[in-house]
């Protein structure tokens, strides 16, 4: 059968509103949920609720679609190239917990696992991205992404990298993720990127919007998961930007490899991943 995107866009908006509202209403705490695999990674009840509601209301229009949440995934689970809604409730559970208003929902949807539709709300700002494969991608439905015509982009040293330590705070991710931040940090006498300056806002979905719309050049990081990175995916791709491996040589990551390095549009992006390569200290497993 015919799979109407647009419909289906449109469905995944009105949804990601409602879930909004219930993520700007709830109190955030991680009691009755906790942390799941160490103190870190938290989740709280209104992530467990905003996904079963999410779910339902997709599931009730779009009942052969698979479906992968982050609440309710079990490992072993995999993607399929079978429509699949992939979908995060909240993005930036932490900055939740903490009340730091950078929180989004990431609902995306794939086929022959492509990254096809991506919706990103933050419900606190009411800013919502949003793209379909082919068909660019807009802030608020009304600007087209990105905000400015690219500039190129001269050299890594002069770049705003955005990079996260995510909950992996042990063994050799996390040595590699220690190494190669200093060193993009470190001056050119030192072997290092000397880049304009590294950020850790907490969301990837929204670090890949902030690349789509320009703000921030590359954004590098490793153990996020499909849920985390499918709708900002696509809102990159349209304005232009590259989606690469965080490890060195794989210019094809596939959706779920957990290992990702956005680039803004712009002439040189692909000079920028090579240099960024060049610095990464080691390789994530
Ligand atoms: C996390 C955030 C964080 C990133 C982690 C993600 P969550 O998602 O996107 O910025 O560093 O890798 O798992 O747990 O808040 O949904």
């Amino acid at each position: 059968a015919d799979i109407n995107l647009q419909e289906i866009h449109d469905l995944m908006i009105s949804i990601a509103k409602k879930a909004g509202e219930m993520i700007t209403s709830a109190h955030p705490t991680t009691e009755g949920a906790g942390s799941k695999k160490n103190s870190v990674d938290l989740v709280t009840e209104t992530d467990q609720a905003v996904e079963k509601f999410v779910s339902t209301s997709l599931q009730e229009k779009y009942p052969t679609f698979e479906f992968m949440g982050e609440e309710t995934y079990k490992p072993g689970d995999f993607l399929t190239p079978a429509p699949t809604f992939i979908v995060d409730p909240i993005d930036g559970t932490t900055n939740f917990v903490h009340t730091y208003p950078y929180v989004s929902i990431s609902l995306g949807f794939s086929l022959n696992l492509i990254p096809t539709i991506g919706i990103v709300y933050n419900p606190f700002t009411s800013t919502l991205y949003s793209a379909i494969k082919g068909h660019g991608a807009f802030l608020n439905l009304t600007t087209r992404l990105p905000l400015r015509a690219p500039t190129p982009l001269e050299s890594l040293s002069s770049c705003l990298v955005a990079i996260e330590w995510g909950s992996d705070r042990s063994g050799n991710d996390f040595a590699v993720k220690s190494r190669t931040f200093s060193k993009l940090a470190a001056t050119k006498e030192a072997g290092g990127g000397m880049v304009h300056g590294l950020r850790s806002f907490g969301s990837a979905a929204l670090n890949l919007c902030a690349v789509a719309s320009g703000g921030i050049d590359v954004y590098w990081e490793a153990g996020c998961w499909a849920w985390d990175v499918c709708a900002g995916w696509v809102i990159l791709k349209e304005t232009g930007g590259l989606m690469v491996d965080a490890n060195p040589g794989n210019w094809e990551p596939r959706i779920d490899e957990r290992r990702y390095m956005a680039v803004r549009a712009g002439e040189g992006q692909r000079e920028v991943v090579e240099e960024f390569w060049g610095l990464v200290e080691g390789a994530f497993e």
